[in-house]
Order: C-alpha cells, then structure tokens, then sequence
C-alpha cells in the first residue's frame, strides 16, 4: 500500500493532484501534438492520416463529428473552425443521440469521431453506424490503439500522453490542435485559404505552446485567489461567443464535475433569453471577452450583468481596460487569433475549476459518481 501510494507522488510529478499536473503540461502537450506535423519553416502541415485521404476528406458533401463530454466540446469548435476554414459544412452530435435516431447519412458524408480514451461506448457505437452507412470515419483519440483508433478508416493521434484526472484538461487543448490543424490543412488543399492566410494561421498556432506557458505562468495565483471567493458559490454562469461559446461551455462542465457547484453555459448573446433573469448578487459570471470577434457585444452584456449586480470574472487580453473597468476580477491572456483563443481561454478556467474544488475538499482526481472511460451506455 505504502509502496503504492509513493509510486503515485512519483507519477504526480510533485504536483497536489493529477488534474493540476495535466493543466501544466499544456505547453508541453500541445507542443507534442503539433510536433512532425506543423512545419512553419517549409509552410507545410504534414498529417499522414489526412494526407492518406485528402480526396476523401475534401470532397466530403459534410462532416459529422462525434463525441462525448468533454471532446463533444472540441467538436463544437471543430465545426467552427473547419466551417471557417474549409468551408465544409458541419454538423457536432453527442454520439448518444446520433446512434439512436436513425441519422440521414450516406457515403459522401465524413464523421470524425472524437475521444480521449478511444473506448467510450456510445461514440464506438456511433461510428459502427456511421460505417454500416457507408460513411467514411476518420478518428481522433488520445489514448493509442484504443477501441476507437482501431475501428476508424482513418485519423490522427492526439499526443496529449496518459491523462489521469477524470476531468478532461491536456486531451481537451490537444484536441483542438489537431483540429485546428485539420482545418487549416483541408482549406488550404480546397483552395479556400490562400497562402497568406494559411502562413499566417500556421505561425500563429506555432506560437500557441509558448502562449500556453505564458498564461500558466501569469494566472496561477490569480486564479487561486479568486477561486478562494466564490467557494460557497451555488451557481455559476459561463458566457462566450463565437469561438469562445463552447469553451463556456467546456468551463461550466469542469466546475460541475470537480466542485459539484451548478455551472451553466451559455453563448452571451443568448442571456437575455433565459439566465439573465437568475443574476443578482450572488451569482458569479465567468464571461471569456477577449478583444477579437464581437469584443463590443461582449461589454454591452458585462453592463447588463454589472447593472444587476453580479459578480463578473473576466477572461480578457492583457492590457484591455474596457471590460476590465466593470469586472469584479480579471484574468489576462495574451491575444491570439480568435480561432485559437479557446485553446488559451481554457486554461484558466481549468484552474478556476481545480482551485475551487480543491478549497471545498473535493476528490478532484476521482469526482464522485464519475469515470475516466465511459464504456456502458
Ligand atoms: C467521461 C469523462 C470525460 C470525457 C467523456 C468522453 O465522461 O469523464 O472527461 O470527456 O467521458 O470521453 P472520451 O474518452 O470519449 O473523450
């Protein structure tokens, strides 16, 4: 037992939990999955899964991704992305609804099934659907020869390494890596994205584990200090557009996961909708503005928050005075692309999340009734 557990500070790296030793791994990770394949000095992405099957992938009439979690959440900015880039259209299903609803899908359709583990039952379920159809299936998995990676025609390695936390953190921004890369790849090949815009996307994604490591140094403290406020918090709203609405959401479900704290989601815009009217005092808004896209929308919605008195956590860029006049707490994160900008937004929310739950005394590796591989329906 003794010998057990003093393996496990070992593999912990002298990090409190896995969860927090994964989050700072994120330079390293992603850096990992990008390395071999985005080559800015021959301004090439080399990807021998996407390179085996260009026609296929470039000629699909639409791509489905697939998932579950956490990686349902990549796929969202996956769709995003390859819309933007590609001009593909796009549909993101939970493998759990696609596989029981009898989905219109033909052989011109690509899926692009995504998973951290390679075994989750209802994605592997999806994809042998998806082939029965005639569907050509390209995979993204992390963990190597899984289930999934071997079920798939075709895909590509996420490079994250072993990830132990529950909560999904390094396999996350290593998926968006890949499908940024994806992405820029196949809209290069179409002729969507001209060379310009294609170099300029590749130096910038090239400079992103660099970024990473710059926010890992910067808002460690930051966050903690502001996680110790918002302990006995029983809500928790998480705001974004464009890009940055699926990373609320990915936000919002690692603070559910890990402090057992309600958190929702939501694209800003959609406030007024609904949540708008649950904001006084008490509750804590994380809202991800960082100056790029529909910056302006973002400080109308802060001034909508602030007018009804709830507490704004903002993830803006460095040096933004704005937004960072109204909020209760900032977070800065040097500026990136839009498309890129969840990759650097997560990363403070997966802290906000772990310093949280590590303050109410959470199991934060092992959160109750959860599991790392989901292999039952
Ligand atoms: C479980 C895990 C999540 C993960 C989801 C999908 O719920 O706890 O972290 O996102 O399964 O898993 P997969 O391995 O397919 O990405």
């Amino acid at each position: 037992q003794e010998l057990r557990l003093n393996l496990e500070q070992i593999e912990k790296g002298g990090y409190e939990h896995f969860m927090l030793k994964e989050i700072f791994e994120q330079s390293k990770s992603v850096l990992d999955t990008m390395r071999g394949r985005l080559l800015v000095d021959e301004g090439v992405i080399k990807m021998a899964g996407i390179w085996d099957h260009l026609e296929r992938l470039t000629n699909a009439e639409r791509i489905i991704i697939i998932a579950c979690g956490t990686s349902w959440h990549a796929g969202l900015i996956g769709e995003y992305l390859i819309e933007e880039f590609a001009r593909v259209p796009v549909e993101v299903e939970y493998a759990s609804e696609f596989r029981y609803r009898n989905p219109i899908i033909t052989s011109k359709d690509v899926v692009i099934a995504i998973s951290q583990s390679g075994e989750t039952a209802d994605t592997m379920a999806a994809i042998k659907l998806a082939k029965e159809k005639g569907a050509f299936v390209y995979g993204i998995c992390n963990v190597v020869d899984s289930s999934i990676a071997r079920v798939t025609d075709a895909g590509s390695y996420t490079h994250a390494g072993p990830e132990i936390g529950v909560a999904s953190t390094k396999a996350f921004t290593a998926q968006l890596t890949i499908l940024s890369l994806i992405a820029i790849k196949l809209g290069n090949h179409n002729g969507n994205l001209g060379k310009a815009d294609f170099m300029r996307l590749i130096t910038e994604l090239d400079a992103i584990p660099k970024k990473i490591e710059e926010v890992l140094n910067s808002v460690d403290s930051v966050v903690k200090d502001i996680a110790s406020k918002f302990v006995n918090a029983t809500n928790f709203l998480y705001l974004g557009r464009g890009y940055n609405f699926p990373t609320a959401l990915e936000g919002a479900l690692k603070l559910k996961e890990i402090s057992y704290i309600h958190a929702e989601g939501y694209p800003a815009a959609e406030m007024k909708h609904g949540p708008i009217a649950l904001i006084d005092e008490n509750m804590p808004i994380v809202i991800i503005a960082p100056k790029i896209g529909h910056y302006d929308k973002i400080v109308s919605n802060v001034q909508e928050i602030k007018a009804r008195k709830g507490k704004v956590i903002a993830i803006i860029n460095k040096g933004d005075t704005q937004v960072a006049s109204m909020a209760d707490h900032i977070i800065e994160i040097p500026e990136t692309s839009e498309c890129f900008s969840p990759i650097l937004a997560s990363i403070p929310l997966q802290l906000l999340a772990y310093y949280i739950a590590v303050e109410r005394g959470a199991n934060v590796d092992q959160p109750r009734n959860l599991a790392k591989s989901v292999t039952v329906e």
